[in-house]
């Protein structure tokens, strides 16, 4: 598996993976207009291919989505995580999700990466948590904002 920029064509793929509008909101937030074709998702979500990303298998199948999102100088914005699927549970997210952040690493001297995820949406908070990530702040609407300080190393 490798991880590419994305181009807006690709969200034809990641969408086919959210099922109503629900899924929608729990995926992309709620600044995503549903329902979403490629091209309204890539405006809403203010995609380009340096803040846009895919996980492709070894047959170039796009099978993961993501983005790092710049938030001044010494922040990352990791946004929009999903996984195909039917290939969830198996460590894909876990893969994608800390690629990202070594992506975003690498293009920027940040200090810390941070989220948003709807509390509800256990797998994805528990995901995070196992990657480090810590709960800062309840918002409204049943968000978490969470934050991951950058590792020596990292
Ligand atoms: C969130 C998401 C990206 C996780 O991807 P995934 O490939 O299934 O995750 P992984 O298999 O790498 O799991 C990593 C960890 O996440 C947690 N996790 C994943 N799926 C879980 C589930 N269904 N229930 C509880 N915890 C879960 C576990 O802690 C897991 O670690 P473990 O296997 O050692 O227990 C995936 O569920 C998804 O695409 N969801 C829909 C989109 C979405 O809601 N994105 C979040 C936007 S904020």
């Amino acid at each position: 598996m490798e991880v590419r920029a994305a181009q807006q064509s690709d969200l034809l793929t990641v969408l086919g993976w959210v099922n109503g509008e629900h899924e929608c909101l729990m995926w992309a937030g709620p600044n995503i207009r549903y329902p979403a074709t490629p091209e309204t998702a890539w405006r809403d979500m203010e995609a380009f291919d340096e803040n846009a990303y895919v996980l492709v298998d070894p047959a170039s199948k796009v099978v993961g989505f993501g983005q790092v999102l710049s938030r001044g100088g010494n922040a990352l914005h990791l946004a929009r995580l999903i996984v195909e699927p039917r290939l969830r549970g198996q460590g894909v997210g876990r893969d994608l999700c800390a690629a990202l952040v070594d992506i975003g690493y690498a293009s920027q001297p940040a200090e810390y990466f941070t989220l948003n995820v709807y509390e509800s949406n256990r797998a994805a908070v528990r995901l995070y948590q196992a990657l480090g990530f810590e709960i800062k702040e309840r918002g409204d609407s049943g968000v978490l904002a969470m934050v991951k300080t950058r590792k020596e190393g990292e």
